[in-house]
């Protein structure tokens, strides 16, 4: 099996298992997908990349290469993207809870916008942003209250969410007060993001309708970003709108109903994570210990929760192989266990696939977003690595942990 043209048998040799792999023309492919039809001659446009799905330098130093923005939800994102030398004004900084210390460390690393939440975090940051005398610009989170049908852990706008205001609350007519009379704070526009993994339009739609609604009655144009949320390919169960149909379907909603409520604006952006990432990216695992129960066949592989935690914690579901037995007859039906000491650490159950013997490869498709940044260290796991493989040639990016950074903080 190859990926970008280049061998896994080849890649385990030289990186050993687990190891997280990128095919980094799907990654510039998708990338471009979004940078070439989410445009619009009514407004500007900008794409970001929702890096929590995957915060890393090398991936940063792609987004730069493709002039691709970044939401950030952390200061160790924020550090991360600063550190590979990422233009600190194109983050948006985004979060329910940025404590003062967060804020303090946007506004001293001159964080181009900052994502407000929720009305304390506005009062808190004019307060901030007044005694550091800085100007910041911001845009407020709205909870749209629109429901978009996927995993109930992942959506984010029902109206009791912990994330977003709701449009003509108390609280929002007290932000808007604020605003109105601060000297350092610039108030650029609205955010919303409603879920992810959403294949439905709809929602998208009846978002962008209410996001556009929300701009009246300001004296200059403003911005929207949309969010990110677009669905993508784990198996078959998935039917990912392609980029093209997204782009523009976001686009031409946005830009009628500006036509039909006489409004207009300056900007729109969109931040996707995991329609970036996830399909380019592939776990290769060594099959050891191979297990039969009454009702059961086990393949142990030596990583699994740890490097996966979404089968546990969302029931995730991915499609695997064998390598180099892509084509024999899948007359097993297995689980795919993690080595991890819990019954839960289980990355695929009950999937054909074919006789598998000790020291054979086991490769995860679709596990490039929301793998490796949700990864832990429990039981002791160390860190896979992450290699980005391009026309034949492979990249160590991220190297493996090792035993002694595993103990280095301890005291
Ligand atoms: N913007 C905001 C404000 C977000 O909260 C998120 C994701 C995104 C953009 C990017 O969404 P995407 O395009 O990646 O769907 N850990 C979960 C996903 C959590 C997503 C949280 N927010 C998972 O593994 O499925």
């Amino acid at each position: 099996m190859k990926i970008s043209n280049v061998d896994v048998k080849t890649l385990k040799e030289k990186y050993g298992t687990p190891l997280y792999i990128y095919d980094v023309n799907h990654i510039k492919r998708n990338m471009d997908g979004y940078l070439n039809y989410f445009k619009s001659n009514e407004f500007k446009t900008e794409v970001l990349f929702a890096s929590k799905a995957l915060n890393i330098k090398e991936l940063i130093r792609i987004c730069m290469e493709k002039k691709i923005s970044l939401d950030c939800v952390s200061v160790g994102e924020i550090y991360t993207a600063i550190k590979t030398g990422f233009n600190p004004s194109k983050i948006y900084f985004h979060g329910n809870n940025k404590t003062i210390e967060d804020l303090k460390f946007a506004l001293n690393n001159n964080v181009g916008v900052i994502v407000c939440d929720n009305l304390m975090e506005v009062e808190c940051l004019n307060d901030l942003a007044s005694s550091l005398n800085k100007n910041v610009k911001i845009m407020l989170r709205m909870n749209v209250g629109v429901d978009a049908h996927t995993h109930k852990f992942i959506v984010t706008a029902h109206i009791d969410s912990k994330f977003g205001v709701l449009y003509d609350s108390i609280d929002y007519k007290k932000i808007l007060d604020i605003i109105i009379n601060s000297k350092n704070i610039e108030f650029i526009g609205f955010h919303s993001h409603i879920g992810s993994q959403i294949f439905d339009l709809n929602a998208f739609k009846a978002r962008a309708e209410k996001m556009v609604s929300y701009c009246k009655g300001f004296d200059k144009p403003l911005e929207l970003n949309l969010g990110g949320g677009y669905g993508v390919h784990y198996t078959d169960a998935d039917s990912p709108i392609p980029f093209d149909i997204v782009s523009k379907t976001l686009i031409n909603t946005v830009e009628e109903t500006l036509k039909a409520q006489n409004v207009k604006i300056k900007k729109l952006l969109i931040e996707p994570g995991r329609s970036i990432v996830a399909e380019a990216g592939y776990t290769l695992y060594t099959i050891g210990y191979i297990k039969k129960t009454p009702n059961k066949e086990y393949y142990f592989i030596d990583g699994g929760m740890t490097d996966n935690i979404r089968p546990a914690l969302y029931q995730a579901k991915y499609d695997a192989d064998i390598v180099g037995k892509e084509n024999e007859k899948k007359d097993h039906i297995v689980t795919v266990a993690g080595k991890c000491c819990e019954s839960g650490d289980l990355i695929i159950e009950n999937y054909p696939l074919p006789e598998a013997k000790m020291g054979d490869l086991l490769i995860t498709y679709t596990t490039g977003a929301y793998g490796y940044s949700m990864s832990s260290n429990y039981n002791k796991a160390l860190t896979p690595a992450i290699v980005f493989v391009e026309d034949g040639k492979d990249k160590l990016v991220v190297r493996r942990q090792t035993l002694d950074e595993l103990i280095e903080r301890e005291i």
